[in-house]
């Protein structure tokens, strides 16, 4: 697949969820006008929408129904938004820029943009339930698991506990598999479920890819803190190291770290071959995972 048609069918996917997230935040009246508009900039406001391409891509690989797709699509961008709210806040990352624009707390105020990292989590499970689907269950225990305390929430603990420490770079790739890896897991995990059952095989080589891709995301995410610029990234450069927070650029160098996540994304490419030509997209965004300049 050439660079083209990847890009076309990335902005193509894009849009769709990008539709269907902003029809959802025009259902009904909101409760409370100034929490809604506090969620809204958390999700609506920019982002690249890679963990919903995820799900359509891997869910078109094994042959699922577009539209079946839409509701998980949805679901993991809310639980990621929801993350990078809460990231963002004072007692985490304390950062004042998200994708250009003022981080939700700084738009708000910090209750504001914790309670609206809940209702966020709330609201993902709710859309993926709207899903009248036979593998719902599994969809279910797929997020909540990806989420929760042995995942993506396992990882922010990680990280925050390593600020100024020494961690190896297994005990790394710990944090960063469980803090930003399980929601790419599962992003490529519901899509998948959508089309075939748990115990398909090629739920195993999705996996395999969803790993790779998952760290290489992260590792890149480290690098572009270092090499790239605020304007570019849509938040702050280098607060990584103003925050002394254990890196791959700070363990292995820039080099180091960049070949680390090039390995990754070939390993990821690599466990695709079972899927055949239907996983041609997921080949693309794995190289675009350590080729993205934001
Ligand atoms: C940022 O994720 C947080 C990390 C897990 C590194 P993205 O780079 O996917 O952020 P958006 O959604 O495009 O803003
Ligand atoms: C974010 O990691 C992981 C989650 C939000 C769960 P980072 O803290 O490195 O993400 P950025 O750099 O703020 O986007
Ligand atoms: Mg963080
Ligand atoms: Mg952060
Ligand atoms: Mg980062």
């Amino acid at each position: 697949m050439n660079a083209e048609t990847l890009a076309a069918g990335l902005a193509a996917d894009r849009a769709r969820v990008d539709a269907r997230l902003e029809a959802l935040f025009g259902e009904g009246d909101a409760a409370v006008p100034r929490l809604d508009a506090a969620m809204r900039h958390g999700v609506l406001v920019g982002g690249k929408r890679l963990r919903p391409v995820l799900v359509y891509a891997a869910g078109r690989a094994l042959g699922a129904e577009q539209s079946a797709l839409d509701f998980p699509a949805m679901a993991i961008e809310l639980v990621h938004a929801y993350s990078l709210v809460h990231d963002d806040l004072p007692a985490m990352d304390d950062d004042d820029l998200r994708r250009g624009q003022p981080t939700v707390h700084r738009a708000y105020d910090e209750a504001t943009a914790i309670l609206a990292g809940d209702a966020l989590q709330a609201l993902a499970f709710e859309v993926l339930a709207r899903n009248s689907h036979s593998r719902l269950p599994a969809m279910v225990r797929t997020l909540a698991g990806a989420a929760g305390r042995d995942g993506m929430v396992a990882g922010q603990a990680l990280d925050l506990a390593a600020v100024g420490g020494h961690p190896d770079v297994c005990a790394l790739a710990t944090m960063h598999g469980h803090k930003t890896g399980a929601l790419i897991r599962a992003a490529v995990r519901l899509g998948g479920l959508v089309a075939v059952a748990e115990d398909d095989p090629r739920l195993d080589a999705l996996d395999a890819y969803a790993r790779a891709i998952g760290l290489a995301f992260q590792i890149h995410d480290d690098v572009l803190d270092v090499t790239g610029d605020t304007a570019t990234l849509g938040k702050v450069s280098g607060a990584d190291a103003a925050r002394d927070k254990p890196t791959y650029p700070a363990l292995l160098g820039l080099e180091g770290a960049r070949a680390r996540a090039a390995e990754l994304v070939e390993n990821a490419v690599a466990a695709l071959a079972p899927l055949g030509d239907g996983a041609a997209p997921l080949t693309a965004l794995a190289r675009y995972m350590i080729e993205r300049d934001h």
